[in-house]
Formats: C-alpha cells, sequence, structure tokens
C-alpha cells in the first residue's frame, strides 16, 4: 500500500469531475487501499479519489469511533433525500477549516462493492453528511462552495495570507 498525496483548495484539480467505473479490475482494489491508507494517516472520515488525483468515481469511509470499518464505495449515487440537517464540516482538501454545512438529513444511497455487487442502503447523520461530501468531491464540489459570499471571502484571504507566509 502507499500513501497519495491530498490536493488541497485552491488547487483547480480539484474541480474535475470524476467518471463512472465500469470495470472494477486490481487497479480499482489498489487504488481504494491506498485511498483508505492515506484517510487513516490524515485522520480523515472520507476521501473522494478526486482529492487525490484520480478521476474515477469512487469514495472511502469510516465514521466508526474505533477507526475499524473502512468502507469502499464504487460509483456511489444519492437515489433521494429527506429534511434538512446542519453539522460542522471539515476537509482534507482545506485543512484547518471547519464550519457548519445544510445538507440533505436522511438519504437513500447506492453503490457498487469491491465485488461488484449493487447495494442500496439509507443513512442519517454522520454517515449521511459524509456521503454527501463525498459525493459532491467527485463531481468537483467543496463544502466551501456551500459557504455565504462574506465567509467564502473571508476564507479566500485567510488561505491567501497563509500561502504567502509558506513563500517566505
Ligand atoms: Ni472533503
Amino acid at each position: 500500500m502507499s500513501k497519495l498525496e491530498v490536493l488541497h483548495f485552491p488547487d483547480p484539480r480539484l474541480r474535475k469531475k470524476a467518471i463512472p467505473i465500469e470495470i472494477i479490475d486490481s487497479n480499482i482494489t489498489t487504488i481504494a487501499e491506498n485511498m483508505l491508507e492515506t484517510m487513516y494517516d490524515e485522520a480523515g472520515i472520507g476521501l473522494a479519489a478526486t482529492q487525490v488525483n484520480i478521476q474515477k468515481r469512487i469514495i472511502v469511509i469510516d465514521v466508526s469511533e474505533e477507526r475499524d470499518q473502512p468502507r469502499v464505495l464504487i460509483n456511489p449515487k444519492i437515489v433521494s433525500s429527506e429534511g434538512i440537517e446542519q453539522m460542522q464540516e471539515g476537509c482534507l482538501s482545506v485543512p484547518g477549516y471547519y464550519d457548519d454545512i445544510e445538507r440533505a438529513e436522511k438519504i437513500k444511497y447506492s453503490y457498487l462493492t469491491e465485488e461488484g455487487e449493487l447495494i442500496e442502503e439509507d443513512a442519517d447523520g454522520l454517515l449521511s453528511v459524509c456521503i454527501q461530501h463525498e459525493i459532491d468531491h467527485l463531481d468537483g464540489k467543496l463544502f466551501i462552495d456551500y459557504l455565504s459570499p462574506l465567509k467564502r471571502q473571508r476564507l479566500l484571504k485567510k488561505i491567501d495570507k497563509q500561502e504567502r507566509a509558506q513563500a517566505l
């Protein structure tokens, strides 16, 4: 297994749209393994392939307290959603920034397992938020896209300052 480099906002590669996976072969399972290693190493609860510069529709998740329930979702889709919930979110691609984001409360979602089995399940709470957040990544979307213009501007200024500080 090998750890992958996580892209950081405002890297334009985070805006690329990932394409559906048609054949689940050893290349895909290796990507999944490396993504899981990267997610655990970075102490994240989810990671989308887009964040490691792979434009394929695959996400990995572990929302368990014990960090021992790795999940790999291939071609994940939101089938239906209901309700509204606000939860504080962060992102490995936007380090050090957290904010409350509104999303659907409950979702029905589908995905393929690494064995190619099509699964449909319900999710709520943290898992629901995490799946919505990661699928957004596959579509080139970041959680900070949901911020108000004022908050967004403040964040951009902060990141700009950090980049200039690093350049010194
Ligand atoms: Ni993220």
